[in-house]
Formats: structure tokens, C-alpha cells, sequence
């Protein structure tokens, strides 16, 4: 508040006003808010009891205020007066009812004081709790709708007035490097860190699975419980899940000429060829693209992207499963099941009934849903798009480099790659000696070793974790899983003695192959178009804030070699 008096600005004065009062209300919201829950009482009590306490306590607050002013004032006494009795006037007669009012409609206020809370869990905990309270629209587009001019708001802030502060340098080692470490992305869903992995808005994999509705208290997390979260940032409750699952089902008509487009194509071609095939023939029904022809003006772009989104996230698994059964059985296509979710309708359209292999769909669909936009897939998405071409040609370009060896293809190489360890020596069961020389003659012959390493992680990856948590409980006694968690043993210290490799551990695709496989999807080449389907739900949020918020066109600066020699010799 000191500072405050120094302003010139008045509006910027009035600015930082409501954001120290909104939030030391909050603060003093969540105490009571997490206090309460301690004690047993329930969520709508609380908020009730809370808005009383928040009313009653304002002249506390002025109190507080004033003695703000006060001590201000006697380091500033004699310059500043005029201008504080002024800013007091607006500070306790215009801001203060403002901040009041808009209290329990700000989100942002939220955000902002749990970025600052971050670290500490019960604050956090209870800003999530409020998170899930405000969120009660049971149609996402309606959520989505109230959020949008939050979040332009925010970002028109930003660049106003922190447009020129820097977000680290860029190296020649970066330039040559894939741009690692380069920070040059916007990307609300998600964000990697090296140690500790991926956290969904800010939510880790258990964190998820603990707070996330599930298809039966205490399953794993329903894809569109994640889908909600990374659009929202909200936590959806069950009765707002089960209306987008719902949702989805009833825009999972697929046109006709998908599958004719799909059945051009040789049987032989692989699943990630018939899926990309399968996506850009339901671009035929881009409501971007009609509505982009029609006139639609800049700032409703979201609204067309927004259904595109959810018609491409809704169609994928049937497209997806069409392959499958076409490529490895009858062919003939088993319709949706109007009583089952996302995942486990995909489990079922593929021919899969068991519970268990319903319930891993759920927890691989989300965990492959999206890992911040850097990645191939997601940053290839975020680019197509930003020339304004709709979902659809978006995600068909992702899925195309989804289907690297070095990216998503890693799942079906390293099944490949476990099942020629069993050919090498008749059994799974070997020994550590003999699975390090399979591993050695694997980096000999200049392979990698599939499922291992990582752009950004420096640990193991807790997509790789929660999967053999799933395995433990439900398969302990597989073989494969068993040579999967020896290989986990061997391979780490291999790497680490090559000298160069950054992270010796596993990742995500260490594992999926060997669940897939024990519930029956044997058929390694497929595995990439599971990964494909669960991404849809990763990128297809960040395409509709793209367009919500006005991203402009992608655009990098490239260097020429000569000029990158140049540069150098400049500097030593
Ligand atoms: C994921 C991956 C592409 C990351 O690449 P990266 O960021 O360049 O990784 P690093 O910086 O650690 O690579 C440094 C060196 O170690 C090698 N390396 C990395 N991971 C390796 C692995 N699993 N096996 C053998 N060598 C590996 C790289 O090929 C590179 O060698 P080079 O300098 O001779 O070209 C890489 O780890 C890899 O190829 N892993 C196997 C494929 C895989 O599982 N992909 C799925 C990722 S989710």
C-alpha cells in the first residue's frame, strides 16, 4: 500500500487495490473454508456460512485498510495528503463494494492466488475446492463461455504490461538442439516438470486419480473428466462428466464416406495411415471452415472451433476402432453403447468387455491425453491451427508426428522390441546377465532402446508409474510385466554409463504394451492410434483457447548456417 500512495496512475492504484483486498478475503475464505470441512460440514454450507463471515468482517477490513493508509502516511506525510485522502475516498467508497460484489464471480482473483499458494497444499486444496463449488454448469460450453473473457483479459493484461520481460535466452545449442529449453509456447492445459512429470492445471497423475470422477468411487479417471479440467481448469463433478459423456455420444455419428475413404486405403497400410485418412475425411464436416466461409467475425472464432473440437474428440474412437476391427478382425464395426463413458466405449468398439480392460482404457486415455505443447504432436497441432486451418487438418498433421519411432510410435517399438528379447531366449524369464546383453546389443547395432529417455523429463515418468501401479494390482503374475519391471532395473544404469544419454529412465511407452497385451490387444502396430485418440483430448482444449484469445499466426525467425557462423564469431 506504500507504493500505492507513489502512484500517479489512479486506475493502476484502484487495480492493485482489489487485487490485495480480493485476495487477502480469499485467504481469509479458505481458512474458514478448510476449517469447516475439518468439521464435517457440507460444501453448500460452508459457502453460505463463508459469504456471511466475508460480509461481517468488512469493517475489519477497513480497519485494516485505514491502518495501511496510516502507517503510509507517516513516511509520506507531508508530500502526500491530498492524494492519499483522495485514494482513500476511492479506495473504502468505490473499490472496496466493487471487490465485494465481485467476489464470488472471480475466477481470476482464484488463479492468481493459487499460482501464489502453489506450494502449499491445504491453500491449494482449498482454492480447488472452491474451483469445483463455482463450476455449475453442467454444459461445457456454457462453463467455457463464462471463462473466455477471464482469460482474454488476463492475456490483453500481459502483453500490455509485461509485453518486453524476458523468459530466458536462446543458445546456438538450442537452435541445433530442437529448441529444448526454448520457453516460446502458450499452453493452458498442462505443463512437464523434468523431476516430478506431468501435472494437469496444475494437478498431478494421483492427484488426479484421487479428486477426478471415475466411473465408480475410487476408478481410475474418466477421460472426460480430464477433458473438462484441461478446458475449464475446473474440477468437474460427476453429475457435469456424465453430461459430457452424454455429449460426446451424441455427436459420434460417423459419415459414411469416412469409412469409404478409410477402405480406399490397402488393409496392409498401417493403423496410424487409416487413422490420419480417417480424420481428414471428417474434415469434410468442419463447422470451422463453413463458418469461417460465411463471415464469422474474430471474436466468436472459438465458438466454430469449440464444436469442431468436440465432434473430432466425440468421432475419434469409433474412426479408431474401425481400424482396429478392420485391420485385425471381422471388420464388422460394433456400435456405441448409449450406458457406457469415453474410454470404455472405445474398449468396447475395439471387441473388449472384460471391467479391467475398460477400466485401463479410462486411466491410458487420460494419461495420454496431454503433456504441455512442446511435444511433437501437440506443438504440431498448435502451429497447423495458427494459420487458422480448423481442428480437423490440425490434429490430422499432429497425428503424423505422433506416428515417429521417437515419439508416439515408441509404444508399439518397444512391445516389438520385449517380444524379440522372448525370441532371443525362448522365455521371458531371464536372467540380469543376459538381459544386459540383449540391451548392450541393442545400442551396439546403433538402435535406442525403446521407451526410455525423454526431451524433458529427468526422472521416471509418472505416466510410467501409475501404469505399473494398475499392473501390480491386477496382473502381478504376467511374465511380460515381470521382464518389463527387470528391464526397468537393467537399462537405467546402461544409459547412464553411454555418457550422453540425459534421462536413463522410462517413460510412458515403457509400459502400455504389455497391459494392452495381457487384456488382449495383442496387435503392437495399433498401439500408436490408442496414443493418437487420448492426445485429441490434450490439444483439442488449447486449439479453442487459441482461437479464444487471438493467437496470431505462428511464425519463428529461422538462421541460416553462414549467418549462425557469423553470430558466433561475433562472440568469441
Ligand atoms: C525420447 C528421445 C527422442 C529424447 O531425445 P533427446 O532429447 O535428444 O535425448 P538426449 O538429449 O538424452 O539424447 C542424447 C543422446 O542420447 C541418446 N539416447 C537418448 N535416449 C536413448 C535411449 N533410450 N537409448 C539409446 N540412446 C538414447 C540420443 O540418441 C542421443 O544420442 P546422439 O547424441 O548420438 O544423437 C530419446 O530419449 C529416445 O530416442 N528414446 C527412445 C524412444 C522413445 O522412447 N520415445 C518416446 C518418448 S516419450
Amino acid at each position: 500500500m506504500a507504493c500505492l500512495c507513489c502512484m500517479e496512475d489512479l486506475d493502476f492504484s484502484i487495480l492493485l487495490a482489489i487485487e490485495i483486498m480480493s485476495d487477502y478475503e480469499l485467504l481469509y475464505m479458505l481458512r474458514e473454508g478448510s476449517k469447516r470441512r475439518r468439521v464435517g460440514t457440507s460444501h453448500k454450507e460452508q459457502r453460505g456460512r463463508c459469504r456471511e463471515r466475508v460480509g461481517n468482517s468488512k469493517p475489519k477490513r477497513t480497519k485494516l485498510l485505514n491502518n495501511r493508509n496510516h502507517r503510509s502516511q507517516t513516511t509520506t506525510a507531508s508530500t502526500a495528503t491530498q492524494k492519499q485522502n483522495h485514494h482513500h475516498f476511492w479506495l473504502v467508497q468505490v473499490v472496496w463494494p466493487l471487490v465485494h460484489m465481485a467476489f464470488f464471480r472471480s475466477i481470476s482473483a482464484l488463479s492468481r492466488l493459487r499460482s501464489r499458494v502453489g506450494q502449499q497444499s491445504n491453500l491449494a486444496d482449498s482454492v480447488r475446492w472452491l474451483q469445483t463449488q463455482s463450476s455449475t454448469n453442467t454444459d461445457l460450453f456454457s462453463e467455457l463461455k463464462e471463462l473466455v473473457p477471464e482469460y482474454q483479459e488476463r492475456v490483453k493484461k500481459l502483453k500490455k504490461e509485461h509485453g518486453n520481460v524476458e523468459l530466458g535466452k536462446i543458445t546456438v545449442d538450442m537452435v541445433l538442439g530442437g529448441m529444448r529449453g526454448m520457453t516460446a509456447l502458450l499452453w493452458l492445459g498442462s505443463a512437464v516438470d523434468p523431476d516430478e512429470g506431468i501435472r494437469f492445471r496444475g494437478m498431478s497423475i494421483p492427484e488426479c486419480q484421487k479428486k477426478l470422477p471415475g466411473a465408480f468411487p475410487g476408478g481410475e479417471p474418466l477421460p472426460e473428466a480430464v477433458l473438462w479440467l484441461l478446458l475449464t481448469g475446473k474440477i468437474p463433478s460427476k453429475e457435469q462428466v456424465d453430461s459430457l459423456s452424454q455429449e460426446l455420444r451424441s455427436r459420434a455419428t460417423i459419415p459414411d464416406y469416412a469409412y469409404k475413404a478409410i477402405d480406399a486405403l490397402p488393409v496392409s497400410a498401417h493403423p496410424m495411415t487409416q487413422f490420419t485418412t480417417g480424420v481428414m475425411a471428417l474434415q469434410v464436416q468442419s463447422e470451422f471452415q463453413k463458418a469461417y466461409e460465411g463471415g464469422i467475425a474474430k471474436a466468436r472464432y472459438w465458438e466454430p472451433t469449440y464444436e469442431d473440437s468436440l465432434n473430432l474428440i466425440a468421432r475419434l474412437p469409433a474412426i479408431a476402432a474401425y481400424i482396429y476391427r478392420r485391420k485385425y478382425k471381422d471388420g464388422k464395426i460394433i456400435p456405441l453403447d448409449d450406458s457406457l463413458d469415453y474410454g470404455a466405449n472405445y474398449a468396447h468398439m475395439l471387441g473388449f468387455e472384460d471391467p479391467e480392460m475398460l477400466e485401463f482404457m479410462r486411466l491410458y486415455v487420460s494419461i495420454h491425453s496431454d503433456h504441455e505443447g512442446g511435444n511433437v504432436s501437440s506443438h504440431t497441432a498448435h502451429l497447423v491451427a495458427s494459420p487458422l486451418s480448423d481442428p480437423y487438418l490440425a490434429f490430422a498433421a499432429a497425428l503424423n508426428g505422433l506416428a515417429g519411432p521417437l515419439h508416439g510410435l515408441a509404444n508399439q517399438e518397444v512391445l516389438r522390441w520385449i517380444r524379440s528379447i522372448v525370441a532371443e531366449f525362448g522365455t521371458p524369464n531371464i536372467s540380469t546377465e543376459q538381459l544386459s546383453d540383449f540391451i548392450y546389443k541393442t545400442l551396439n547395432s546403433g538402435q535406442v532402446v525403446p521407451g526410455y529417455g525423454h526431451g524433458v523429463l529427468r526422472q521416471t515418468d509418472p505416466r510410467y508409474t501409475c501404469q505399473r501401479e494398475f499392473a501390480l494390482k491386477h496382473l502381478p503374475n504376467d511374465p511380460l510385466f515381470q521382464l518389463v519391471s527387470k528391464i526397468k532395473e537393467v537399462v537405467p544404469p546402461i544409459l547412464t554409463k553411454l555418457g550422453k544419454v540425459k534421462n536413463p529412465w522410462p517413460n510412458v511407452d515403457a509400459h502400455s504394451g504389455v497391459l494392452l497385451n495381457y487384456y488382449g490387444l495383442t496387435e503392437e502396430n495399433y498401439y500408436t492410434v490408442l496414443f493418437g485418440v487420448a492426445r485429441s483430448i490434450g490439444v483439442a482444449p488449447q486449439l479453442i483457447w487459441d482461437r479464444a484469445l487471438g493467437m496470431p499466426l505462428e511464425r519463428p525467425k529461422s538462421v541460416t548456417l553462414e549467418k549462425l557462423e557469423q553470430l558466433c564469431g561475433k562472440s568469441s
